[in-house]
């Protein structure tokens, strides 16, 4: 069983569509352990995306991220991490394979919706970023065997 770090981003909130990605992760199989809106601080989405700072894009990502409530959650399940990212999509929209979130919500790389953790070892790093141990549950669905052979 793995856990991966999902943010439904500030567009995602502002148009309405939580439930609509909630739903794509939830109806492939995986579990929420998480879950909660926030308005992410400066310094933690600094943090964040640690890994592109002094790229083009980092001053517009961490403004955008922070300007307004965005969705966090960790979704659990196996291989959460490459399964999450083939529900998002590739990072820009209009490469997105139809059928993802990112292709079919959205057209501009930095309005696509959702971040995903890109490594098993990103996750781990990523979910402490955005919750304390307590935060997450571990728990069995009524449906959880029928997803499994
Ligand atoms: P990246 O980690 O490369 O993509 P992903 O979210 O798929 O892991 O980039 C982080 C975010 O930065 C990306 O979701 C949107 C934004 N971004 C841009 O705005 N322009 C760009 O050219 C890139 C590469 C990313
Ligand atoms: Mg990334």
């Amino acid at each position: 069983m793995e856990r991966t770090l999902i943010i439904i981003k500030p567009d995602g909130v502002q148009r309405a569509l939580v439930g609509n990605v909630i739903k794509r992760f939830e109806a492939r199989g995986l579990r929420l352990a998480g879950l909660k809106l926030i308005q992410i601080p400066r310094a933690l989405a600094e943090e964040h995306y640690a890994e592109h700072k002094g790229k083009g894009f980092y001053e517009g990502t961490v403004t955008y991220m922070t300007s307004a409530p965005v969705v966090v959650m960790v979704l659990e399940g196996p291989d959460a991490v490459a399964a999450s990212r083939a529900t998002m999509g590739a990072t820009n929209p209009l490469n997105a394979a139809p059928g993802t979130i990112r292709a079919d919500f959205g057209l501009n790389i930095s309005r696509n919706l959702v971040h995903g953790s890109d490594k098993p070892e990103t996750a781990e790093r990523e979910i402490k970023l955005y919750f304390q141990p307590g935060e997450l549950l571990s728990y069995t669905r009524a449906g959880d065997g029928w997803l499994k052979e």
